[in-house]
């Protein structure tokens, strides 16, 4: 998401879902995590607030600079302490072994190369270490083939995001045990949207 006018379009329009259930999977995303946490492509920090108490902290690494600053507006009000820097999921500033968890939303349809990013993630984790994961993802059967066809203009419509890969085919391929991962639908009433099949989980390198 390079493109400053497609963040700014982001920026503006993501919080409206977060009333109609996204800050409850938020929520479901970030429950139970302890320690240092790296959160990849934090956007504007829509997660933020959600972290629970017992995180020590987070390093927040977003690499367009207008959501960045965004995330840094949003850091200021968290209840845990957030330091949000530039860098890339391919490239993240933290030593070898230094989180506790891991966290991406919706992130992983965007990087260039889902198994780079996923073998960076696993880097960075310590031993036993959790990868949590809210991505939307491709869908089976019909509506599948239905993402795969509209892929191409969608990718150049919305920031390099695409809608048809398959998250958690790439996260288990990358070598991570998961460990929990629930299918769903995101908006639940939605019909139509090629980015409303979505998966929530967690996995270990
Ligand atoms: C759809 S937004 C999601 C933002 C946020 N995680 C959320 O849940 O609202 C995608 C985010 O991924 C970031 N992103 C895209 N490519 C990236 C990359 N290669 N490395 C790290 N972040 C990336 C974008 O800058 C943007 O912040």
């Amino acid at each position: 998401m390079g493109n400053e006018l497609f963040a700014r379009y982001f920026a503006l329009v993501a919080p409206r879902a977060e009333e109609r259930g996204q800050a409850d999977l938020r929520r479901e995303l970030l429950d139970g995590l302890t320690g240092r946490v790296v959160e990849i492509g934090p956007g504007s920090g829509l997660n933020f607030r959600h972290y629970p108490a017992t995180v020590d902290g987070v390093i927040a690494v977003e690499p367009q600079p207008y959501l960045r600053a965004k995330a840094v507006e949003a850091a200021a009000s968290a209840s845990v302490p957030i330091q949000v820097v530039d860098g890339t999921a391919e490239h993240v500033p933290v030593p070898d072994g230094d989180a506790d968890a891991l966290v991406v939303s919706g992130v992983l349809c965007s990087v260039p190369d889902p198994a780079t990013a996923l073998a960076e993630f696993r880097r960075v984790l310590r031993p036993g270490g959790v990868l949590r994961f809210y991505e939307h993802v491709r869908a089976d059967g019909g509506f599948g083939r239905r993402q795969d066809l509209v892929d191409g203009l969608w990718t150049r419509l919305n920031g390099g995001c695409h809608a048809n890969r398959d998250t958690l085919a790439a996260i288990e391929d990358a070598g991570y045990d998961v460990q929990n991962a629930r299918r769903l639908v995101f908006p639940p009433t939605a019909r139509v949207s090629v980015v409303a099949p979505r998966v929530i989980g967690s996995a270990t390198p």
